[in-house]
């Protein structure tokens, strides 16, 4: 039976790692094996690599590939893409190339506006407090400019204080609701610091006011937002409707068929779900590769994808007066300088392989990403379907899998050079190759 473990912490690497493999695994060895496998051999990145996060014993490797021939804004860029799953990378760089030919993508920033809230509650008066809230305000930008002296330098810094009214949604609760501009960076260090600075001032603000009851003030929480609606990044393509005409249909309908896939996710949740998750294929792999925050992406996108109130597609597509015209318009808070981005190795490249560019520049190519990445997407589940594609893709994961030697993958996949490789096909060929039984049940 598995034990807990007190003061895990403190072990040392080693002393985590005999732990980890003696009470979890049936061979120990064997275990501690393959984590140790995956250490770098150079000690020192091992060293910077482990201190990135808590109780490490190994890394995780994930593939990390690159899409290139993306025209955006008239440059061209090859995209770093870390991602696990098989024909996104090769999607996204079909796209790339399709639209290479018809003008390449446009991104533009609509706004880079960050957000931050000190929720609290208060039982006393609440006209006093909004009386007392310009003083109030002064006195935080005050208190708040030792911190926000570089920012300000670089032309970022606060840009507005509002003290917001929740009351009739939960009772006593108050937000001091913060705008920020944090030029390169993504920004959570800077703005959690601020805020905490803030819900301090407020508290001793409180205090000293005869007019409010500090009693009747409790800080709940002070917390940057990773809901960014006005941190917007819009990323588009445009052509003439017929030359849209690819696999073997015509361009007009392409293009019906492509507007209706989007019109479907805009009413239908099911489908909206999975249309934005393969946009994600592509925006998360970017984001990954730059060293940015993946999570906190995902969360804007899904919640300004239910904006509305309904759970809609994050693309847009209009055909009018023979042009097809598709877009995406997302919330991105990306960083260029802070966090991973001079830390870890490959995001240095990743960064350099763009030309270094600024957080806003970035914004645009993400967006980019995201939407080339649904174009291949929606292509091919109106023509030829998703599988053909993607099982091609994923052929030699399957041969990997049945550990085919290379002259085997190479006649297996002459095989299927122009047949969709289903899994059990796969199976029964690559078996009847080596003249094996096929197994009855696959594992
Ligand atoms: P294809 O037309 O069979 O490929 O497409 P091709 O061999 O003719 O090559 C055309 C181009 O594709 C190549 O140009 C490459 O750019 C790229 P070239 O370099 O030859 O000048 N390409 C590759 N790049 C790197 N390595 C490769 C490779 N093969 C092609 N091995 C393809 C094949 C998979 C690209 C196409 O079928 C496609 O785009 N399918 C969509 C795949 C997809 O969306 N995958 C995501 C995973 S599925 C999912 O999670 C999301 C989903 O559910 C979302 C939704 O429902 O909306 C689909």
């Amino acid at each position: 039976m598995k034990e807990p473990i007190k003061g895990f912490s403190k072990l040392s690497k080693e002393g985590k790692l005999e732990w980890l493999t003696s009470n979890n695994f049936s061979n120990p060895e064997a275990a501690h094996e393959v984590f140790t496998t995956y250490w770098h051999a150079d000690a020192e990145l091992q060293k910077r690599h482990d201190e990135f996060i808590e109780n490490t014993m190994t890394n995780y490797y994930m593939p990390y590939g690159v899409a290139p021939n993306f025209k955006i804004n008239g440059r061209f860029y090859t995209l770093p893409m870390a991602i696990e799953e098989s024909s996104v990378v090769a999607a996204a760089a079909k796209s790339a190339g399709f639209w290479l030919e018809r003008g390449g993508f446009k991104a533009e920033v609509i706004n880079t506006q960050k957000i931050g809230h000190v929720h609290f509650m208060y039982e006393g008066d609440a006209q006093a407090l909004l009386t007392d809230f310009n003083d109030l305000k002064e006195e935080l930008m005050e208190r708040t400019a030792p911190l926000t002296a570089n920012m300000d330098a670089r032309g970022g810094g606060i840009t507005s204080i509002r003290l917001v009214d929740k009351t009739a949604e939960l009772a006593n609760y108050y937000q001091l609701e913060v705008l920020f501009e944090t030029c390169d960076s993504m920004g959570a260090n800077f703005i959690n610091s601020n805020l905490e600075e803030m819900a301090k001032q407020l508290e001793e603000f409180t205090d000293r006011h005869t007019s409010l009851d500090a009693n009747k003030l409790e800080v709940v929480m002070r917390i940057l937002s990773n809901y960014t609606p006005n941190c917007l990044v819009r990323a588009s393509v445009s052509c003439p409707v017929e030359d849209l005409s690819s696999e073997g249909i015509s361009g007009e309908d392409f293009a019906r068929k492509f507007k209706r896939a989007i019109d479907i996710a805009n009413v239908e949740p099911y489908r909206a779900t999975t249309h934005n998750k393969g946009i994600m294929n592509g925006i998360d792999a970017v984001i990954i590769a730059t060293g940015n925050d993946f999570r906190a992406v995902e969360a804007a996108c899904h919640t300004h994808a239910s904006a509305t109130g309904r759970y809609k597609s994050l693309t847009h597509c209009t055909v009018q007066d023979g042009m097809f015209t598709f877009w995406i318009e997302i919330p991105l808070a990306l960083g260029v300088v802070g966090g991973l981005t001079k830390l870890h190795p490959l995001v240095v490249k990743s960064l350099e392989m763009l030309d270094n560019p600024g957080s806003e520049e970035l914004m645009g190519i993400v967006a980019v990403s995201g939407l080339a990445q649904n174009f291949a997407a929606l292509r091919a589940l109106v023509t030829t379907g998703i599988q053909k594609g993607h099982m091609k893709m994923h052929l030699m994961n399957i041969l990997t899998q049945l550990e085919a030697t290379l002259e085997e993958k190479e006649k297996v996949a002459a095989y299927f050079k122009d047949k969709v490789p289903h899994h059990r096909e796969v199976v029964n060929y690559f078996c009847n190759l080596r003249g094996i039984p096929a197994p009855k049940v696959e594992q």
